[in-house]
């Protein structure tokens, strides 16, 4: 029987259907519109993309959105002192550095200058912290591994007791979290990478797969237990074989095809993780926006 779909689109649009109610209430019951300033610097036209989207998307929920758009030559000092600038106007409540930058500026350096409270990408060191102690309640969890979460639970539900998670990748935007996220859970959690030995027999162990590497299709059906919840966040641009005119697609780290066979149930690519990122994003500004005007936030997904 082929795996069941998880439909990344649909769950990110029933979060932001929840953003706008929230936005609507808060607007009430406090005046308070959500305010999310996006800073991007230079004219990567990928990230260009990344920000029109980001912007599009505020604006439906509801919330004041301004962008800053910054020539490559900005230099770090002016940019934090942008950041700063935003950190301090009251009605903003998440500032977003879209990366990566230019090869000049300190990507690092300026993430860990935004206020913890706006920092609704969640890659501020405090965020993480509060992640890995799991302090969920005062803190902004990073995005795609929020988003990968509710894709989990919509399969298994909140608790995760018994279960095997195996995460392919440790960095601190993805892999990370989203295994501090699984054991909050009580998944039981291997964090495998680059250095780890025979991965095969280890993804194979997993109930809950989650791969975040970045190397089209590497996981293929032999690394997957029968029935097991695949979670692709890969998104690696392939030449399409045989098309003219070096036509591209987007494809995740799983070979999805063969995952289709012998997994339980897994996440496309596109549409399965990706559209969770911006929604969790809208979320996280949302939730700043009330803790701001002292208001207990809503949970979203
Ligand atoms: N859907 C979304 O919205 C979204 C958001 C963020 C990222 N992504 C995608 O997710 C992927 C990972 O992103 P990232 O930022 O976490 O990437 P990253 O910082 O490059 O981390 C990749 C991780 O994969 C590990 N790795 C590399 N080659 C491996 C191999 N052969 N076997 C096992 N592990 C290996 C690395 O191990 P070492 O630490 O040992 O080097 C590292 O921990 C990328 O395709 C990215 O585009 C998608």
């Amino acid at each position: 029987m082929a795996a069941r779909l998880i439909d990344g689109r649909q769950s990110a649009r029933s979060i932001i259907e929840s953003v706008k109610s929230a936005t609507a209430a808060l607007e009430q019951r406090a005046g308070c519109t959500p305010g999310l300033a996006v800073v991007i610097v230079g004219d990567d036209p990928a990230s260009h993309a990344y920000v029109g989207a980001k912007s599009r998307m505020a604006k439906e929920c509801g919330f004041a959105s301004t962008q800053h758009t910054l020539p490559a030559t900005t230099t770090q000092d002016e940019l934090e002192a942008l950041v700063a600038r935003l950190n301090t106007d009251h009605g903003v409540h998440g500032v977003l550095v879209q990366l990566p930058l230019p090869p000049h500026l300190d990507g690092d350096q300026l993430t860990q200058s935004v206020s913890p409270a706006k920092d609704v990408d969640g890659l501020h060191a405090v965020n993480a912290g509060k992640v890995a102690t799991g302090d969920f309640d005062s803190g902004l969890v990073s995005c795609t591994p929020a988003g990968a979460m509710v894709l989990v639970r919509s399969v298994h539900g909140s608790d995760l007791s018994g279960l095997n998670a195996v995460v392919i990748g440790r960095s601190n935007l993805f892999g990370k979290p989203m295994s501090a996220l699984l054991l909050a859970a009580n998944a039981t959690v291997t964090i495998a990478h680059s250095r780890t030995k025979d991965l095969p027999a280890i993804c194979r162990s997993a109930d809950i797969l989650v791969a975040a590497v970045g190397r089209p299709q590497m996981v293929t059906a032999d690394w997957i237990k029968a029935g097991a919840t695949v979670v692709d966040v890969g998104i690696n641009r392939v030449l399409v074989p045989g098309e003219p005119d070096g036509k591209t697609r987007l494809v995740g780290d799983v070979s999805f095809e063969e995952s289709q066979a012998v997994a339980g149930a897994v996440t496309p690519v596109p549409g399965g993780v990706g559209p969770m990122t911006i929604a969790m994003l809208m979320a996280n500004t949302v939730t700043a926006a009330y803790r701001a005007a002292g208001i207990k936030p809503p949970r979203f997904g």
